[in-house]
């Protein structure tokens, strides 16, 4: 029945934690997210994304002045690593708000506008304030959420599932790559077909249809992500950079690490470390950098150039393969954290998973409650 499958989904099985087992089913919830939305073969051989609660609304998206994405927290990151493949895609332009700071500005939201709300819960208060504002000035409200009924998905015009069953851990993360995948999944339905971004739109599909097993892969991590958890047991504070797609893998990493373990982190975009961030760098303070394969790789390769001439203390997540590539001084200069290439657009998705399990493995190994973190709360509907 279907009271039996939610309980056996609540279960935590062989699992010890929440947040261990949704972790470890990433696989299975971006199969669940994907199902009966992306088309491939057939007779025209024809690669296609259908979503059901937006197909009267993909035109007015597409004609829309700008899309506004409003969220927090882990909701607002995802929405962060999809806005370049929208944007490609679309040539619509994309800002980002937290929920809370549109509201506290009353920032301009017009009627040309499509505000897209991305909610795990669907119940968050901040981004509920923000929907009620937007409403109020004749935006087009989308909703991205995971649960079906919840005020967000009601309150909105139209929206998508994230279909990613049910999540207990207070931290999110198969919600967040499910929402990366559901946006990427916008994108395509709202780009227009030009023979242009033909390839790469096709591209883009093969490689959704590929990332459950290449996140089956990168979950191989486990042990190697405990062993470095280890080494970082009593470290104050830990920093991480990314840019381009991976900017918003470096704020979400940082996020976990920080909300989970109680160790001090932040995310940085890696294009500002001259700006300040490098005063910090020093041969104590751990920094992880994210190098993988995309359009910035070489100018990764120099920020860790920089970080390495300061003696900084190195953990760069790169391709499969490269470590040679980014490693200045040979493997001694530093960790390397290994993960399989995937379409740049969904790497963030891939990357986001060793981060998760130091996060999920630093928290355990200090001593804290991993699904229920101090003064957390998993959502939060209060003001
Ligand atoms: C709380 C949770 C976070 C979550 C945020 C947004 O702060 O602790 O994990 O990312 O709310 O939640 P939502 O349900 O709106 O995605």
């Amino acid at each position: 029945s279907f009271l039996e499958m939610e309980v056996e989904q609540i279960n935590k099985g062989k699992y010890e934690h929440y947040m261990q087992k949704e972790i470890h089913e990433q696989p299975e919830s971006l199969t669940t997210t994907m199902r009966g939305r992306l088309k491939r073969g057939g007779s025209t051989k024809a690669k296609t994304v259908l979503l059901g609660g937006l197909k009267d609304h993909i035109k007015s998206i597409r004609r829309s002045r700008r899309i506004v994405f409003i969220g927090c927290g882990t909701s607002y990151n995802a929405a962060l690593a999809a806005r370049p493949i929208i944007e490609e895609l679309s040539g619509v332009p994309v800002t980002m708000e937290i929920a809370s700071d549109l509201v506290d500005r009353q920032g301009p939201i017009y009627r040309e506008d499509t505000a897209v709300f991305v909610s795990q819960s669907g119940e968050t208060a901040d981004t509920l304030l923000a929907l009620e504002y937007a409403l109020e000035n004749g935006a087009l409200c989308v909703g991205i959420t995971n649960t079906v009924g919840s005020a967000i998905a009601r309150n909105t015009h139209c929206g998508i599932h994230l279909n990613a069953g049910c999540e207990i851990g207070v931290a999110s993360t198969k919600a967040y790559t499910s929402q990366i995948v559901v946006m990427a999944m916008l994108a395509l339905a709202i780009g227009d077909d030009a023979i242009s971004s033909q390839a790469r739109r096709e591209a883009i599909i093969d490689g959704l249809f590929d990332l459950p097993n290449k996140v089956r892969e990168v979950l191989k991590l486990d042990q190697e992500m405990k062993e470095l958890a280890k080494l970082l047991i009593a470290e104050q504070s830990l920093l991480v950079f990314g840019r381009g797609y991976n900017f918003a893998t470096a704020l979400e990493g940082a996020l976990k690490v920080k909300e989970v373990s109680l160790m001090h982190s932040e995310g940085m975009l890696a294009g500002e470390m001259k700006h300040g961030p490098l005063a910090l760098v020093d041969e104590n303070l751990p920094i992880i950098v994210i190098a993988t394969r995309d359009a910035c790789f070489s100018k990764q390769q120099s920020v860790i150039q920089q970080l390495h001439a300061r003696k900084g203390r190195l953990i760069v997540v790169c391709s499969k393969g490269d470590a040679a590539a980014v490693c200045p001084g040979g493997s001694s200069s530093c960790r390397v954290i290994e993960v399989p290439q995937v379409e740049d657009c969904l790497q963030p998705v891939v990357n986001i998973i060793p981060l998760q399990l130091l996060a999920y493995h630093l928290t355990v190994l200090r001593g804290y409650n991993v699904d229920q973190p101090r003064n957390l709360a998993k959502s939060v509907t209060t003001q």
